[in-house]
């Protein structure tokens, strides 16, 4: 395949991306600005609606993206993880979405079983993201376009199974008939190269993104990205059947701590500690020493900061770099 060689595939022809590469939502980070430097770049990214709690901030900042996208796809993603406060805002929220016309979602956190006729019916395309193949497949029979199946390589949310993306990626072939992306530990166009070859259609990507130029964090809290190596994440919150993979800080010992020396802790002790805010000033301030950072070992592959669009590009050529490695003549 030449470098100028045009890929299309089912991920690329849902989305209308040149690419099958996908910015999942990142809490906080992924904003109009990120999200309208995925567009330009040839890939897809989604505003992370928990970001914009108010709904006219929501709606304005869907509104700023899709200026800024110039007619290029975008989305807005909706974490439907059970909530830790009162309250339940995702038939609200996907209702604001569904009446500002966003082509695209993506959901996660539970099933979108109910909300799936509310965005059937307004035609908008859903990528439900799981961290397990037996979620994808239940899924699909809800009539989701895609799905992404995120392995414990990830940053966020692994699930509790905690299979990796190598096995997910083959394994989910023989099971899904709809297109699905893989995700968790992707930061190297190989990988999307070995991905294609095992049956995905693409894959989706927090990490490597994250110290993209276009995202607002601190230049303190990317050069500590940049210097992590990928044993540098902690895996805490399994005793509250929430795992999360983060950067390794003060926060994940002090959590650690908590969660072994009670094992009936529940979430709301651990709260003061893993409060999102908090999470929030680390981007703020560069100190990066408090707070659950999601971050997975994909910290491999983030090297500098550079544009988003600079970032695909090196995906896009050793992905290509990749298949003609193996390519029969
Ligand atoms: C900083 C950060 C914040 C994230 N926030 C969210 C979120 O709010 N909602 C969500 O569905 N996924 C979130 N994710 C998960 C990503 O969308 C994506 O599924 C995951 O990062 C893929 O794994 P990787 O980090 O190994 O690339 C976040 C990931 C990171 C790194």
């Amino acid at each position: 395949m030449s470098q100028t060689a045009f890929f299309s595939n089912a991920v690329t022809r849902l989305f209308g991306t040149r690419l099958p590469i996908v910015a999942g939502g990142l809490m906080w980070l992924a904003d109009a600005d990120y999200v309208a430097a995925a567009s330009r770049a040839g890939i897809i990214g989604f505003i992370t609606a928990a970001t914009f709690p108010e709904p006219q901030a929501l709606r304005a900042e869907i509104r700023r993206c899709r200026d800024l996208c110039e007619g290029g796809p975008f989305g807005v993603s909706v974490s439907m993880l059970p909530k830790l406060v009162p309250g339940e805002k995702t038939l609200q929220v996907l209702r604001l979405i569904v009446d500002e016309g966003v082509k695209f979602v993506e959901t996660s956190g539970r099933s979108p079983e109910a909300f799936m006729p509310l965005l059937r019916h307004a035609g908008v395309r859903v990528l439900h993201k799981v961290p397990d193949v037996r979620f994808a497949v239940k899924a699909a029979a809800l009539g989701v376009d895609a799905v992404a199946i995120v392995g414990a390589e990830c940053g966020g949310h692994p699930g509790l199974d905690m299979v990796g993306s190598f096995v997910n990626a083959a394994w989910a072939e023989s099971h899904l008939e709809i297109p699905y992306l893989i995700g968790g530990g992707i930061g190297h166009g190989s990988q999307l190269a070995a991905a294609l070859a095992m049956g995905a259609s693409g894959v989706i990507v927090g990490t490597r993104f994250v110290v993209a130029e276009e995202v607002w964090a601190h230049a303190g809290y990317k050069r500590r990205l940049i210097e992590a190596e990928p044993t540098d994440t902690d895996l805490c919150m399994q005793s509250v059947r929430n795992t999360v993979r983060t950067l390794r800080n003060e926060t994940t010992a002090a959590v650690k701590e908590m969660e072994a020396q009670k094992p009936d802790v529940t979430i709301q002790d651990l709260m003061p500690l893993v409060a999102g805010e908090i999470g929030r000033n680390a981007y703020v301030t560069g100190d990066w020493s408090r707070g659950l950072l999601a971050a997975g070992q994909s910290l491999a592959f983030v090297d500098r900061i550079e544009p988003l669009a600079d970032i695909v590009g090196r995906f896009e050529r050793d992905m290509r770099q990749a298949l003609a490695r193996v390519a029969f003549n």
